[in-house]
């Protein structure tokens, strides 16, 4: 599964969910919805419930019995859905039925079977010895609290000799539309009708989204990741849709009580995981990859046309054939489909064989796209790609290794997008590391590895989703990688994924291979990273040569003392090249040659970042890397000279530097137009201007922050006014950041230049709407601007631009546009729109509200709406994974007085009260982080004030 939701990529800290779960028996189903085009679904009351203590006989933990094994299923599957509703009284339906066999082997005498279900109606259950067609008695009762339990008690006993029997079930469901499980999406396609006019049509499409554990909801199953087996799938539908699958379709027309119907079977898989499973129904139409042989990219028709997959079809092949050479195995399967949804609360997910993204994932349009939207479908397609090896053809065995499935598929993309013609592997440095190391320096944080059975549930499981999973674990590959070479890497990685294919691993799988490539000591070097929460702050004093390491946090004090083994790698302005150092202890320990002592040689370690750890020197040695960044910054490379500002300003912030060396690392950025080391700084910064924005403090940062842009904004001048972008692609990044920067902190040229820009766009529009001159790549920072100076008028010409483009990435842009206003009744109304999917799609709701949070006058007003709508939020968004934690993350942000703690800590007691657990672990995390803020802005606004004053 990609992170995050869309074009945010925003650092979803943690996401807390927990389905609604229905207590005492069944609730629903068989709903047919009489629909009326337009109305909305009516709204259920969340009923919240303590979970029922599970019967004795049932295991203490929340697992399926480990000797009964799944070996084949088939699946039937009839959803009574239609793509268009032809009039006002057609019954369009919601519902689905189906059945399912499922084969597997005993290897241990027992009475109970043991499957997952959840949210389905069963009527039937009924277990045979496989080729028998005899019936066992057999009852069966459904727990519906948190283990979705499909508890079958036997009469007799089932013979743990390896015997094989059949399960039948039969059962319906309901599609809902809260984007989880299998679900319903609503889209409105422009068409022709007879007369040639324009006509919008509201289509219904159902599709699916089972990872991690919503296989159960489609039919009962063992739906743990290591219960690989087949799938053989079938679906019944209405004619005029397509049937897709994991799995090649095979479709015949049939009549079903005098109504005519399609099945379409699909090839078997092979043995796989339940949560990769997919189905879609869609009147689609798709484009074929003509290099690779049944590859195909399917969308909406309108989107197909216009020609917006042909930039996925153009790339596919060419990353899939790259990792077929890179991993030493084809790809598994004989078919591959790629769909672009109009609803998915991820960026995309993985499904073997058919993989699921969002529109603005999938789809590029050349004349409205930027070149990061054509980047980011390169890098997603590139990430789900990896994921059909390293989570797909190997899988974890449980969710507490997720990381072996996330960490290889993000390290692995900056691999792929090479073949696609785009250099990232710097930018791993900003994308990943970098927020690896702001959620890893919090008590709250995780390990990447954690104990089998301290991940049950399923909020526990989704709460894995998040940046130390992806990121941290990327960061610590790219790191093993470099420590043991690339080669070696590479060819270890080859061996694990041979030895197990269609197989499960747990990550000392992974370090057995890869330990026969070298002769270092892994499992030594790779348990500290992986087993122990955190990460080090290596403290070097040039003065006496004293090496020393201890754990980094934000808030000190609390940290454990286990020392990691540590990589040091290092230059000295002596030029002498590149050395290393491994330090196992905590130290200190005395290093000859990091003693500087009378000298005017500066040394500099983790060169490039390779090493997850922050470094801290002696203030001498700090003074004498500022003169040479100040005097030559070429000196130091490019990935450093980002890297010592985020390791400058944490350290700051862990209250381990004095804050004036953080803000003078800025200085150097004047003469530097480089994009690593400026992003670094605005991230960082952007943490100054959240903190003090509401105080005397930004005024004196907004000058300051204007006489530092003037020459990144002028060295882009020519292009940007002439609405053209620089040929580099880390320079387009630093353009938009010079143009985002100088309109923000009020440079006048940037203002007009902005205005004038839009001005002239919307005076073409309202004319007959004409492609706009501004460069799609400075469509966000420009419509920004110009909204945060213009009036209401100017809001709704964007707002109404948002609501006729169909371009996915385009809306992106135009929506977060709308969050720049400085008109408080038009945040308020914006934020009310977030809650209404005909206005704001759910899967964008948390991105939107955070965004106008960002907005120093939207910041109280979304956090007073979240608060006040939260158990609304939560039971029409909470289901599945849609990220609430990153809600709380994004409206929090800011917090950093007492009122603010004393909100969340209430709200927080609210939650406890109705035992929702809702973004429990994001919860704690955001009050770790406001009392880390209280704490530091008492002790730095004097300084900060002072630096920035004594700068003008
Ligand atoms: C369907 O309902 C809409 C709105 O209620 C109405 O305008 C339209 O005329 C109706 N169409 C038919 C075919 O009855
Ligand atoms: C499953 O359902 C399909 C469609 O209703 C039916 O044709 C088939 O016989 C059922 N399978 C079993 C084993 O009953
Ligand atoms: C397993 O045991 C049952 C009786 O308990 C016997 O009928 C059956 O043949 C045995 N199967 C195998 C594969 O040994
Ligand atoms: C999976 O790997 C284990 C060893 O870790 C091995 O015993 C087992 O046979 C393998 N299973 C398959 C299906 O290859
Ligand atoms: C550091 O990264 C730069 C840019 O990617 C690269 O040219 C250089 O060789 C790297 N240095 C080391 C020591 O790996
Ligand atoms: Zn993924």
């Amino acid at each position: 599964m990609a992170k995050g939701t869309g074009i945010t990529k925003a650092v979803a800290v943690g996401i807390g969910v927990v389905t609604v779960s229905s207590v005492c028996g069944l609730v629903l189903m068989v709903v047919m919805f009489q629909i009326q085009i337009d109305e909305k679904r009516p709204l259920v009351p969340p009923t919240p419930s303590k979970p029922p203590v599970l019967p004795t006989d049932l295991p203490t933990n929340l697992r399926l019995h480990d000797y009964l094994l799944p070996e084949s299923y088939k699946v039937v599957l009839q959803p009574y859905l239609y793509s268009a509703i032809t009039n006002n009284y057609t019954n369009q339906s919601f519902f689905f039925s189906g059945n399912s066999t499922v084969r597997l082997k005993c290897m241990k005498d027992s009475k109970t079977i043991l499957l997952h279900v959840h949210n389905l109606n069963v009527k039937n259950v009924e277990v045979r010895k496989s080729g028998s067609d005899e019936k066992l008695a057999s009852r069966y009762t459904i727990h519906n609290n948190e283990s979705n339990f499909l508890v079958i008690n036997l009469e007799g006993q089932l013979s743990g000799n390896g015997t094989y029997y059949d399960i039948f079930t039969n059962f319906e469901g309901e599609l809902f539309e809260d984007l989880s499980g299998f679900y319903v999406n609503r889209y409105t396609e422009k068409s022709k009708d007879e007369d040639e006019e324009d006509e919008e049509r509201n289509r219904f499409l159902a599709t699916s989204l089972l990872q991690p554990t919503d296989a159960r909801r489609v039919f009962p199953c063992f739906d743990e990741p290591a219960l690989k087996a087949v799938f053989d799938i079938t679906i019944i539908h209405r004619p005029g849709i397509t049937a897709l699958s994991n799995g090649m379709g095979d479709s015949g027309s049939i009549e079903i009580d005098g109504e005519e119907w399609v099945v379409t079977t699909f090839t078997p898989t092979p043995i796989m995981s339940t949560y990769l499973l997919a189905f879609t129904l869609a009147d689609f139409t798709y484009k074929s990859i003509p290099t690779g042989t049944n590859m195909h990219i399917y969308a909406r028709k309108e989107a197909i046309v216009a020609g917006h997959a042909d930039y996925a079809v153009e790339i596919t092949h060419k990353i899939l054939i790259h990792y077929e050479k890179e991993f030493g195995l084809k790809y598994p399967l004989d078919k591959l489909d790629q769909i672009a949804l109009p609803d998915l609360s991820v960026g995309a997910m993985e499904n073997w064989g058919f993989i699921s993204y969002q529109e603005s994932g999938l789809l590029y349009d050349e004349v409205t796209g930027s070149t990061f939207d054509k980047e980011w479908v390169a890098t997603l397609i590139a990430h789900e790609l990896a994921h059909q090896w390293f989570g797909n053809l190997v899988t974890m065995r449980w969710w507490n290794d997720l990381w072996l499935n996330e960490a290889f598929a993000t390290y692995m993309s900056y691999i792929g997008v090479e073949a696609a013609g785009w250099d990232l592997k710097d930018l791993i440095v900003l994308r990943e590391i970098q927020s690896a190391f702001q959620v890893d320096s919090l008590n709250s944080s995780h390990p990447l590895s954690l104990y089998e059975n301290d991940i049950q549930t399923s909020s526990e499981i989704i709460e894995l989703f998040d940046d130390v999973t992806y990121s941290k674990g990327a960061a610590v590959l790219r790191m093993l990688s470099a420590f043991m070479t690339d080669q070696a890497f590479m060819k270890g990685l080859k061996t694990y994924l041979y030895n197990f294919q269609y197989n499960n691993t747990v990550y000392n799988d992974l370090l057995e291979c890869l330990q026969g490539e070298t002769n270092l000591d892994l499992e030594g070097f790779m348990s500290t990273w992986i087993e122990q929460v955190g990460y080090p702050v290596i403290t070097i004093n040039t003065q006496t040569g004293d090496t020393s390491q201890e754990q980094f946090l934000l808030k000190p004090g609390v940290g454990h003392d286990i020392p990691w083994q540590v990589q040091i790698t290092y230059i000295k302005s002596d030029d002498s090249g590149l050395k290393k150092d491994l330090l196992k202890v905590k130290g200190p320990v005395r290093r000859p040659h990091f003693q500087l002592i009378d000298s005017d040689k500066w040394v500099l370690a983790n060169i490039n970042c390779t090493g997850f750890y922050r470094v801290n020197y002696d203030e001498e040695n700090w003074n004498k890397l500022l003169m040479q960044l100040e005097k030559d910054h070429h000196m130091i490379p490019v990935i450093n000279r980002g890297q010592l500002i985020d390791d400058a300003f944490n350290l700051a912030r862990g209250h381990r530097l004095n804050v004036s060396i953080a803000l003078s690392l800025t200085k150097f950025l004047v003469n530097d137009t480089e994009y690593i080391p400026w992003e670094s700084a605005l991230k960082n910064l952007d943490h100054f201007v959240l903190m003090f924005d509401r105080s005397e403090v930004y005024g004196a940062i907004t000058k300051y922050l204007r006489k530092q842009v003037r020459g990144l904004y002028e060295h882009f001048e020519e292009y940007t006014n002439n609405a053209t972008i620089p040929k580099d692609y880390t320079d387009q990044n630093n353009q938009v950041n010079a143009i985002s920067v100088a309109c923000t902190y009020g440079l006048p040229e940037c203002i007009s230049m902005a205005t004038s820009l839009f001005m002239d766009h919307k005076n073409d529009s309202n004319i007959f709407s004409i492609p706009s001159e501004i460069h799609p790549n400075l469509r966000r920072a420009i419509y920004c601007s110009a909204i945060a100076a213009g009036d209401e008028d100017d809001w709704e010409f964007v707002w109404e631009e948002y609501q006729r483009t169909t371009v996915a990435a385009e809306k992106d842009k135009l929506r977060y546009a709308l969050s720049c206003t400085k008109e408080i009744w038009l945040l308020n109304r914006y934020l009310e729109y977030t809650l209404d999917p005909s206005k704001i799609r759910k899967m964008d709701m948390v991105s939107t509200i955070n965004y106008i949070a960002k907005n120093v006058a939207g910041q109280p007003l979304a956090w007073d709406f979240v608060r006040g709508k939260w158990s609304y939020i939560t039971q029409e968004y909470g289901a599945g994974i849609i990220s609430l934690g990153s809600l709380l993350d994004g409206v929090t942000k800011r917090f950093s007085r007492d009122v603010e703690l004393e909100e969340l800590k209430q709200f927080q007691r609210e939650q406890d009260k109705e035992d929702q657990g809702f973004a429990a672990r994001a919860l704690e995390q955001v009050i770790e982080r406001t009392e880390a803020n209280i704490i530091w802005v008492n002790e730095n606004k004097q300084n900060v004030k002072d630096w920035f004053n004594g700068e003008l």
